[in-house]
C-alpha cells in the first residue's frame, strides 16, 4: 500500500513540473516513482534538465532518457523533487535514510523550491523517531563521535549513535563519508541542533532539512494532501 501512496504522491508532483524547467532529483524510493513519471511526460514532449542528487538517481534517469547536467554546469535550479524520512506541520524534514542526505541538501539548496513526496507514514508532529543521519569524515571518526555525545547531552537528547553498516563494514557516502545514526526519539530543538551539529569540524551534514522545503503532496487513504 504504501508503495501506491508513494507513487501518488510523485505523480501529483510531475504534473507541477513544465518545460524549460531546471530541476533538482532527489534520492530512494518515493523520488525513484518520481523519476519514473517524469520519464513518461519527458517522452510526451516536455523538456527539463535535471541535476541528480546521487549516482543511483542519476543511473536510473539517464537510463529513462532524462537530460542530466551537474550543479557546476547549472548552479540555480527551479526545483527539487524529493523524498523524506520524516515531515512535521512546518514542513522540517529529517533526510539522509537512503543515504544521501548531502547532495540532496546542496541540490535542495541551489532550488527556489523543494517539493517533498511521501507517504503519509513520514508525517509526524516531532521529528526524531526516524533516526537522524549524521555524515562524518572518516578522519578522526571517534573524536568527531564524542564532540556529537556532547552535543546530545547539552540538549537532554539520548546518547544513541550508531555507525551505519557497522564498524566491519561501514556504509560510505556517495563523496565517501561515513554515517551516524542517531536515535533521538523526539527532536524539540531541531534548529539548535542543526546549529551545533555543523559547528563540529567533523561533521560534514546532518539530515535535518530546515527552510529548504516549500511544500509537501503526503498520499494516504484519503487522497494526496497538499501541505503547505
Ligand atoms: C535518501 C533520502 C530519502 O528521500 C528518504 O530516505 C526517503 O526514502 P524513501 O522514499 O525510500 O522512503 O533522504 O537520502
Amino acid at each position: 500500500m504504501s508503495d501506491e501512496f508513494k507513487k501518488q504522491a510523485a505523480d501529483r508532483a510531475a504534473e507541477d513540473v513544465t518545460s524549460g524547467m531546471r530541476l533538482g532529483i532527489g534520492t530512494g524510493s518515493t523520488a525513484e516513482f518520481f523519476v519514473h513519471a517524469l520519464a513518461r511526460r519527458v517522452g510526451e514532449g516536455l523538456d527539463v534538465i535535471g541535476v541528480p542528487t546521487s549516482e543511483r538517481t542519476a543511473e536510473l534517469a539517464s537510463s529513462l532518457g532524462i537530460r542530466l547536467t551537474t550543479l557546476d554546469e547549472m548552479p540555480q535550479l527551479d526545483l527539487t523533487v524529493d523524498g523524506a524520512d520524516e515531515l512535521d506541520p512546518q514542513l522540517v524534514l529529517i533526510k539522509g535514510g537512503g543515504g544521501a542526505l548531502l547532495r540532496e541538501k546542496i541540490v535542495a539548496a541551489a532550488s527556489g523550491q523543494m517539493i517533498v513526496i511521501a507517504d503519509s507514514s513520514k508525517q509526524v508532529e516531532t521529528l526524531g523517531r526516524f533516526p537522524l543521519p549524521i555524515e562524518v569524515v572518516p578522519f578522526g571518526l571517534e573524536a568527531t563521535r564524542h564532540a556529537i555525545l556532547k552535543v546530545l547531552d547539552a540538549l537532554d537528547l539520548p546518547p544513541e549513535l550508531e555507525l551505519r553498516g557497522g564498524s566491519d563494514r561501514p556504509f560510505k557516502t556517495d563523496g565517501g563519508h561515513f554515517i551516524l545514526d542517531a536515535h533521538l526519539q523526539k527532536i524539540k530543538q531541531a534548529e539548535l541542533l542543526a546549529d551545533r551539529l555543523v559547528a563540529i569540524p567533523g561533521v560534514v551534514e546532518h539530515g535535518l532539512f530546515i527552510n529548504l522545503a516549500t511544500k509537501a503532496y503526503v498520499a494516504g487513504t484519503d487522497g494526496v494532501k497538499t501541505v503547505l
